[in-house]
């Protein structure tokens, strides 16, 4: 029997818990006595039976059992498979309390890591309708027996959850997978099994256009053979409204990564287009595009209005991905320089910027760190600096390089609330100020925050 150090507290046994915290994935935090217990699908001020499955040395985790005195921003999650799926862990809680909890997160790493007592941390943007949201579903597709399940994997597993129909992602998914399912079934086509490295078919991802409405279908398969798909396509083609394009792509190897690098077409274009703002992007299976577009243009716009451009701005655009910030904020700079390491996504980014016509970008391809540092040696000065760093945020080097030149404002989009206040931590020590911080909700019912950051010259 495992024991918590000095305390008689027991693993097995049951406890009554208050819950007067979030943990950062949205679980409730209580104490017993003094030891602290982490309880998933418990919410702030309520109290709670639990089990303590986990005693470690300095925390527990509790299965909650009983819910004896529920908090009033409780609620039914819309989802049947909501408990056992690890796609959503928010829907029990109200949507405004799920943005209470986001706002609360961010206040807390900014004072914790970042020691940013006096940064102004606005409450978090959410949405009007904060399901179906999601501009791309990729699923695993397997075995369960004789059936085939296609759905999310369950909470730190490969265990894939069956479902029918799924509140975050859009409509058009839940028949895309019914009509898959049919097809694999009649002319008896394996699903991918991940522990022999057989059968053929691994994953279903379906990308929709928001305004254009187009939609895009990729099969994942574990070879180049798949017989019988055009009855799939044709299937595809009678039923889904606006289907513009179905895409074979092959991944032999063994790996949690979902696409592999070659793509076959079987039907329709190579790329589907959605926009935002007014840009038009072209959009391929492997091309990274926002999956929230609704609040892609809020994310966006706040970035935007942070960056206070009035046409006369040089802006790098660090980590420009494809090159979506880049050209929404081309038309108010006079130049943008786009820095991205992926070759592929500077492709598209070039692509994007012909098609809209764009003239005042330039985008580069290399690590930030080593291209900014190049940019300003030859005499470009940044006036505005944009960053949009992936989750292990930004290096030190190029924080230290950018504020040497001391741009003006430098605008930071992050995903990772934690990083983000280590990195304005770091900035601040050299000499700039985080003056506002807002959160925005990217992914209701999960336990993502998206941020962006205003920080001036002090
Ligand atoms: C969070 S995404 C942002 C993309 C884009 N700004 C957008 O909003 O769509 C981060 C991007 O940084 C790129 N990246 C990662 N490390 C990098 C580095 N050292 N230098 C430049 N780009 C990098 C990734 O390939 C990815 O496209």
């Amino acid at each position: 029997m495992t024991k918590a150090l000095n305390l008689d507290i027991k693993k097995n046994e049951d406890y009554i818990i208050n819950i007067d915290n979030y943990g950062h994935e949205g679980e409730g935090v209580g104490k017993i006595d003094n030891f602290t217990v982490f309880v998933k699908g418990a919410i702030k001020g309520e109290q709670v039976k639990v089990k303590l499955i986990k005693v470690n040395k300095n925390y527990g985790v509790g299965k909650l059992l009983e819910v004896i005195k529920p908090a009033s921003c409780r609620t039914e999650a819309v989802c049947s498979i909501y408990k056992r799926c690890g796609g959503c862990n928010l829907q029990h809680l109200t949507y405004e309390e799920q943005l209470n909890f986001k706002t609360q997160r961010v206040q807390d790493v900014m004072s914790r890591i970042g020691k940013l007592e006096d940064a102004e941390i606005l409450r978090t943007l959410g949405m009007e309708n904060p399901y179906n949201y999601r501009n791309k579903v990729q699923l695993p597709v397997g075995m369960n027996g004789e059936e085939i399940v296609v759905g999310f994997y369950a909470p730190r597993s490969h265990d894939i959850i069956d479902m029918k129909t799924c509140f975050i992602q859009s409509k058009l998914g839940d028949k895309v997978v019914e009509l898959l399912k049919d097809w694999m079934r009649k002319y008896k086509i394996k699903a991918y099994d991940e522990k022999t490295h057989s059968g053929t078919v691994r994953h279903v991802m379906i990308r929709e256009g928001f305004k254009t409405k187009d939609v895009m279908v990729v099969i994942v398969t574990n070879g180049n053979k798949l017989p019988n798909v055009n009855a799939l396509v044709d299937e595809l083609k009678a039923e889904i409204p606006n289907l513009k394009s179905v895409i074979q792509n092959i991944n032999k190897d063994k790996t949690n990564v979902i696409l592999g690098l070659e793509s076959i077409i079987l039907w329709g274009q190579d790329t589907i287009a959605d926009y935002i703002g007014e840009f038009k992007f072209n959009i391929s299976p492997l091309s990274f595009f926002q999956v929230n577009p609704v609040q892609t243009e809020v994310l966006y716009s706040k970035a935007l209005e942070y960056a206070e451009l009035t046409g006369d701005e040089v802006v790098f655009d660090a980590y420009c991905g494809t090159g979506t910030i880049s050209l929404f904020l081309s038309k108010a700079a006079k130049k943008v320089y786009g820095i991205e390491i992926i070759p592929q996504a500077i492709n598209n980014a070039n692509e994007s910027k012909r098609n809209n016509g764009v003239s005042n970008v330039e985008f580069i391809v290399g690590k930030s760190e080593e291209e900014i540092p190049k940019l300003i040696k030859s005499g470009i000065n940044p006036d505005v600096i944009m960053l949009d760093p992936p989750r292990k945020g930004c290096e030190e080097s190029l924080l230290h390089a950018i504020a040497a030149v001391e741009p003006r404002r430098i605008v930071y989009v992050s995903c990772d609330p934690a990083t983000l206040a280590r990195d304005l931590r770091i900035l601040e020590d050299l000499g700039y100020k985080a003056q506002e911080i807002q959160p925005v909700d990217m992914f209701p019912q999960g336990h993502h925050v998206e941020c962006v950051a205003k920080m001036v010259r002090k």
